[in-house]
């Protein structure tokens, strides 16, 4: 007979409450496949390697519904979730490291009586990532007229208009005052001569009055935020109007959304653990939300651009210049390369992704806020 162990001793190894682990059972999550005598929950081994891999994803900080989808998927095994967890672990350890370190810098410069500036105060919020890939961003990333011409249109009749994350400034409308906002120094240094005039400064904390422009917008930024819903807030003291492009990580099932996360990077959903869910995001603002279809030719080469063309994802300049690629570290990254290589050589990824062929556009999950 198999050994069991009862609900209370599974709640003491396993540091939660017994009520968490009724609660696990009630939803179908983790339920003990058996009872004692006296009618209480008893765990098998396998209940337990269910329970312990759900905690490790709740710790990690998905969500009850993401986790249930993690664990459901029946072609990821025991191994496979203690990879996936060992590479988000690891990931979240090297975040948490750049952030010590960038405090241990800051306390050190402070003790010295030294004044920190913008960049040095905002690398650990996410300008050092930009500082590191920036340079790469360029080579692909544009304005696509398409998705433009939406943005442009939610805009309304804005004149003055503060585009936060600016970047190399894509999607800056040229017929309005555009005043732009970007911590990184090389995206700045990569800005046209031409472009709007462009500040040093963090979504979470804008240097500006209340209300102090028609609108402001925020395109595929957000997620790279330290506080997306502080972030959020500002834009919505600042300005009357706020028009957001970002990314819907909260429906159920979205990382099977798009092929490349479904069938070669299931590591993307760990990138946007701590992403907010779209519903709160749009409450920050009090926004209305409408999706943004990919186009097939997308000339903005971000992540999800290439779903038509999905040879591109094979070339190192493509990946560079999409920061998702350096989230989920080299491992993945190689690994996904070359199983997305065979299967174009195959003819396997033709045969799964056939109905692709036919659309002009796409909706991968792409969602532009508008309040
Ligand atoms: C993918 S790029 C998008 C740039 C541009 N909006 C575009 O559509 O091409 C993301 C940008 O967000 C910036 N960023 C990172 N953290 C930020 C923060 N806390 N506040 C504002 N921008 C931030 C990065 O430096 C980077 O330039």
């Amino acid at each position: 007979m198999e050994e069991h162990l009862t609900v209370g001793r599974v709640a003491e190894l396993a540091a939660v409450t017994v009520r968490t682990l009724h609660h696990y059972d009630e939803i179908g999550l983790v339920q003990p496949s058996a009872r004692t005598a006296a009618g209480y929950r008893a765990y098998s081994a396998s209940d337990v390697e269910r329970l312990r891999e759900v905690l490790a994803y709740r710790r990690l900080g998905f969500g009850l519904r993401e986790v249930a989808d993690l664990v459901g998927d029946p072609s990821t095994d025991a191994v496979a979730h203690l990879r996936r967890l060992r590479g988000l672990l690891l990931e979240q350890r090297e975040r948490a490291d750049a952030m010590v370190a960038a405090i241990d810098r800051e306390l050190e410069a402070r003790a010295k009586g030294m004044t920190v500036t913008p960049e040095e105060q905002l690398e650990m919020l996410g300008a050092k990532l930009y500082d590191a890939i920036g340079g790469a961003y360029p080579a692909t990333r544009r304005t696509d007229p398409r998705i433009a011409a939406q943005i442009w249109d939610a805009l309304g009749d804005a004149e003055t208009v503060l585009n936060v994350g600016a970047g190399t400034g894509s999607y800056e409308p040229i017929d309005r005052d555009v005043t732009a906002v970007e911590p990184s120094a090389v995206m700045r240094g990569q800005r046209p001569a031409d472009a709007a005039p462009c500040i040093a400064a963090a979504a979470e904390h804008l240097p500006f009055e209340d209300q102090s422009f028609d609108a402001a917008m925020a395109i595929s930024t957000v997620h790279h935020w330290g506080d997306p819903i502080a972030g959020l807030r500002e834009l919505r003291r600042v300005a009357r109007r706020v028009v957001v492009l970002t990314f819907d990580a909260s429906s159920r099932g979205w990382q099977d959304r798009f092929w490349l996360t479904r069938d070669y990077l299931p590591e993307f959903a760990g990138v946007l653990a701590d992403f907010p869910a779209l519903p709160g995001m749009a409450d920050a603002i009090g926004a209305r939300t409408e999706p943004v279809p990919i186009p097939w030719d997308c000339a903005d080469g971000l992540f999800e651009a290439y779903w038509r063309r999905p040879e591109a994802y094979l070339e190192d300049p493509v990946r560079r210049a999409v920061s998702v690629w350096t989230r989920v570290g080299p491992e993945p990254e190689r690994r996904a390369v070359r199983k997305l290589g065979d299967d174009l050589a195959s003819g396997r990824w033709a045969e799964r992704n056939r109905e692709l062929t036919e659309l002009e556009a796409a909706d991968f999950g792409l969602r532009l806020l508008v309040a």
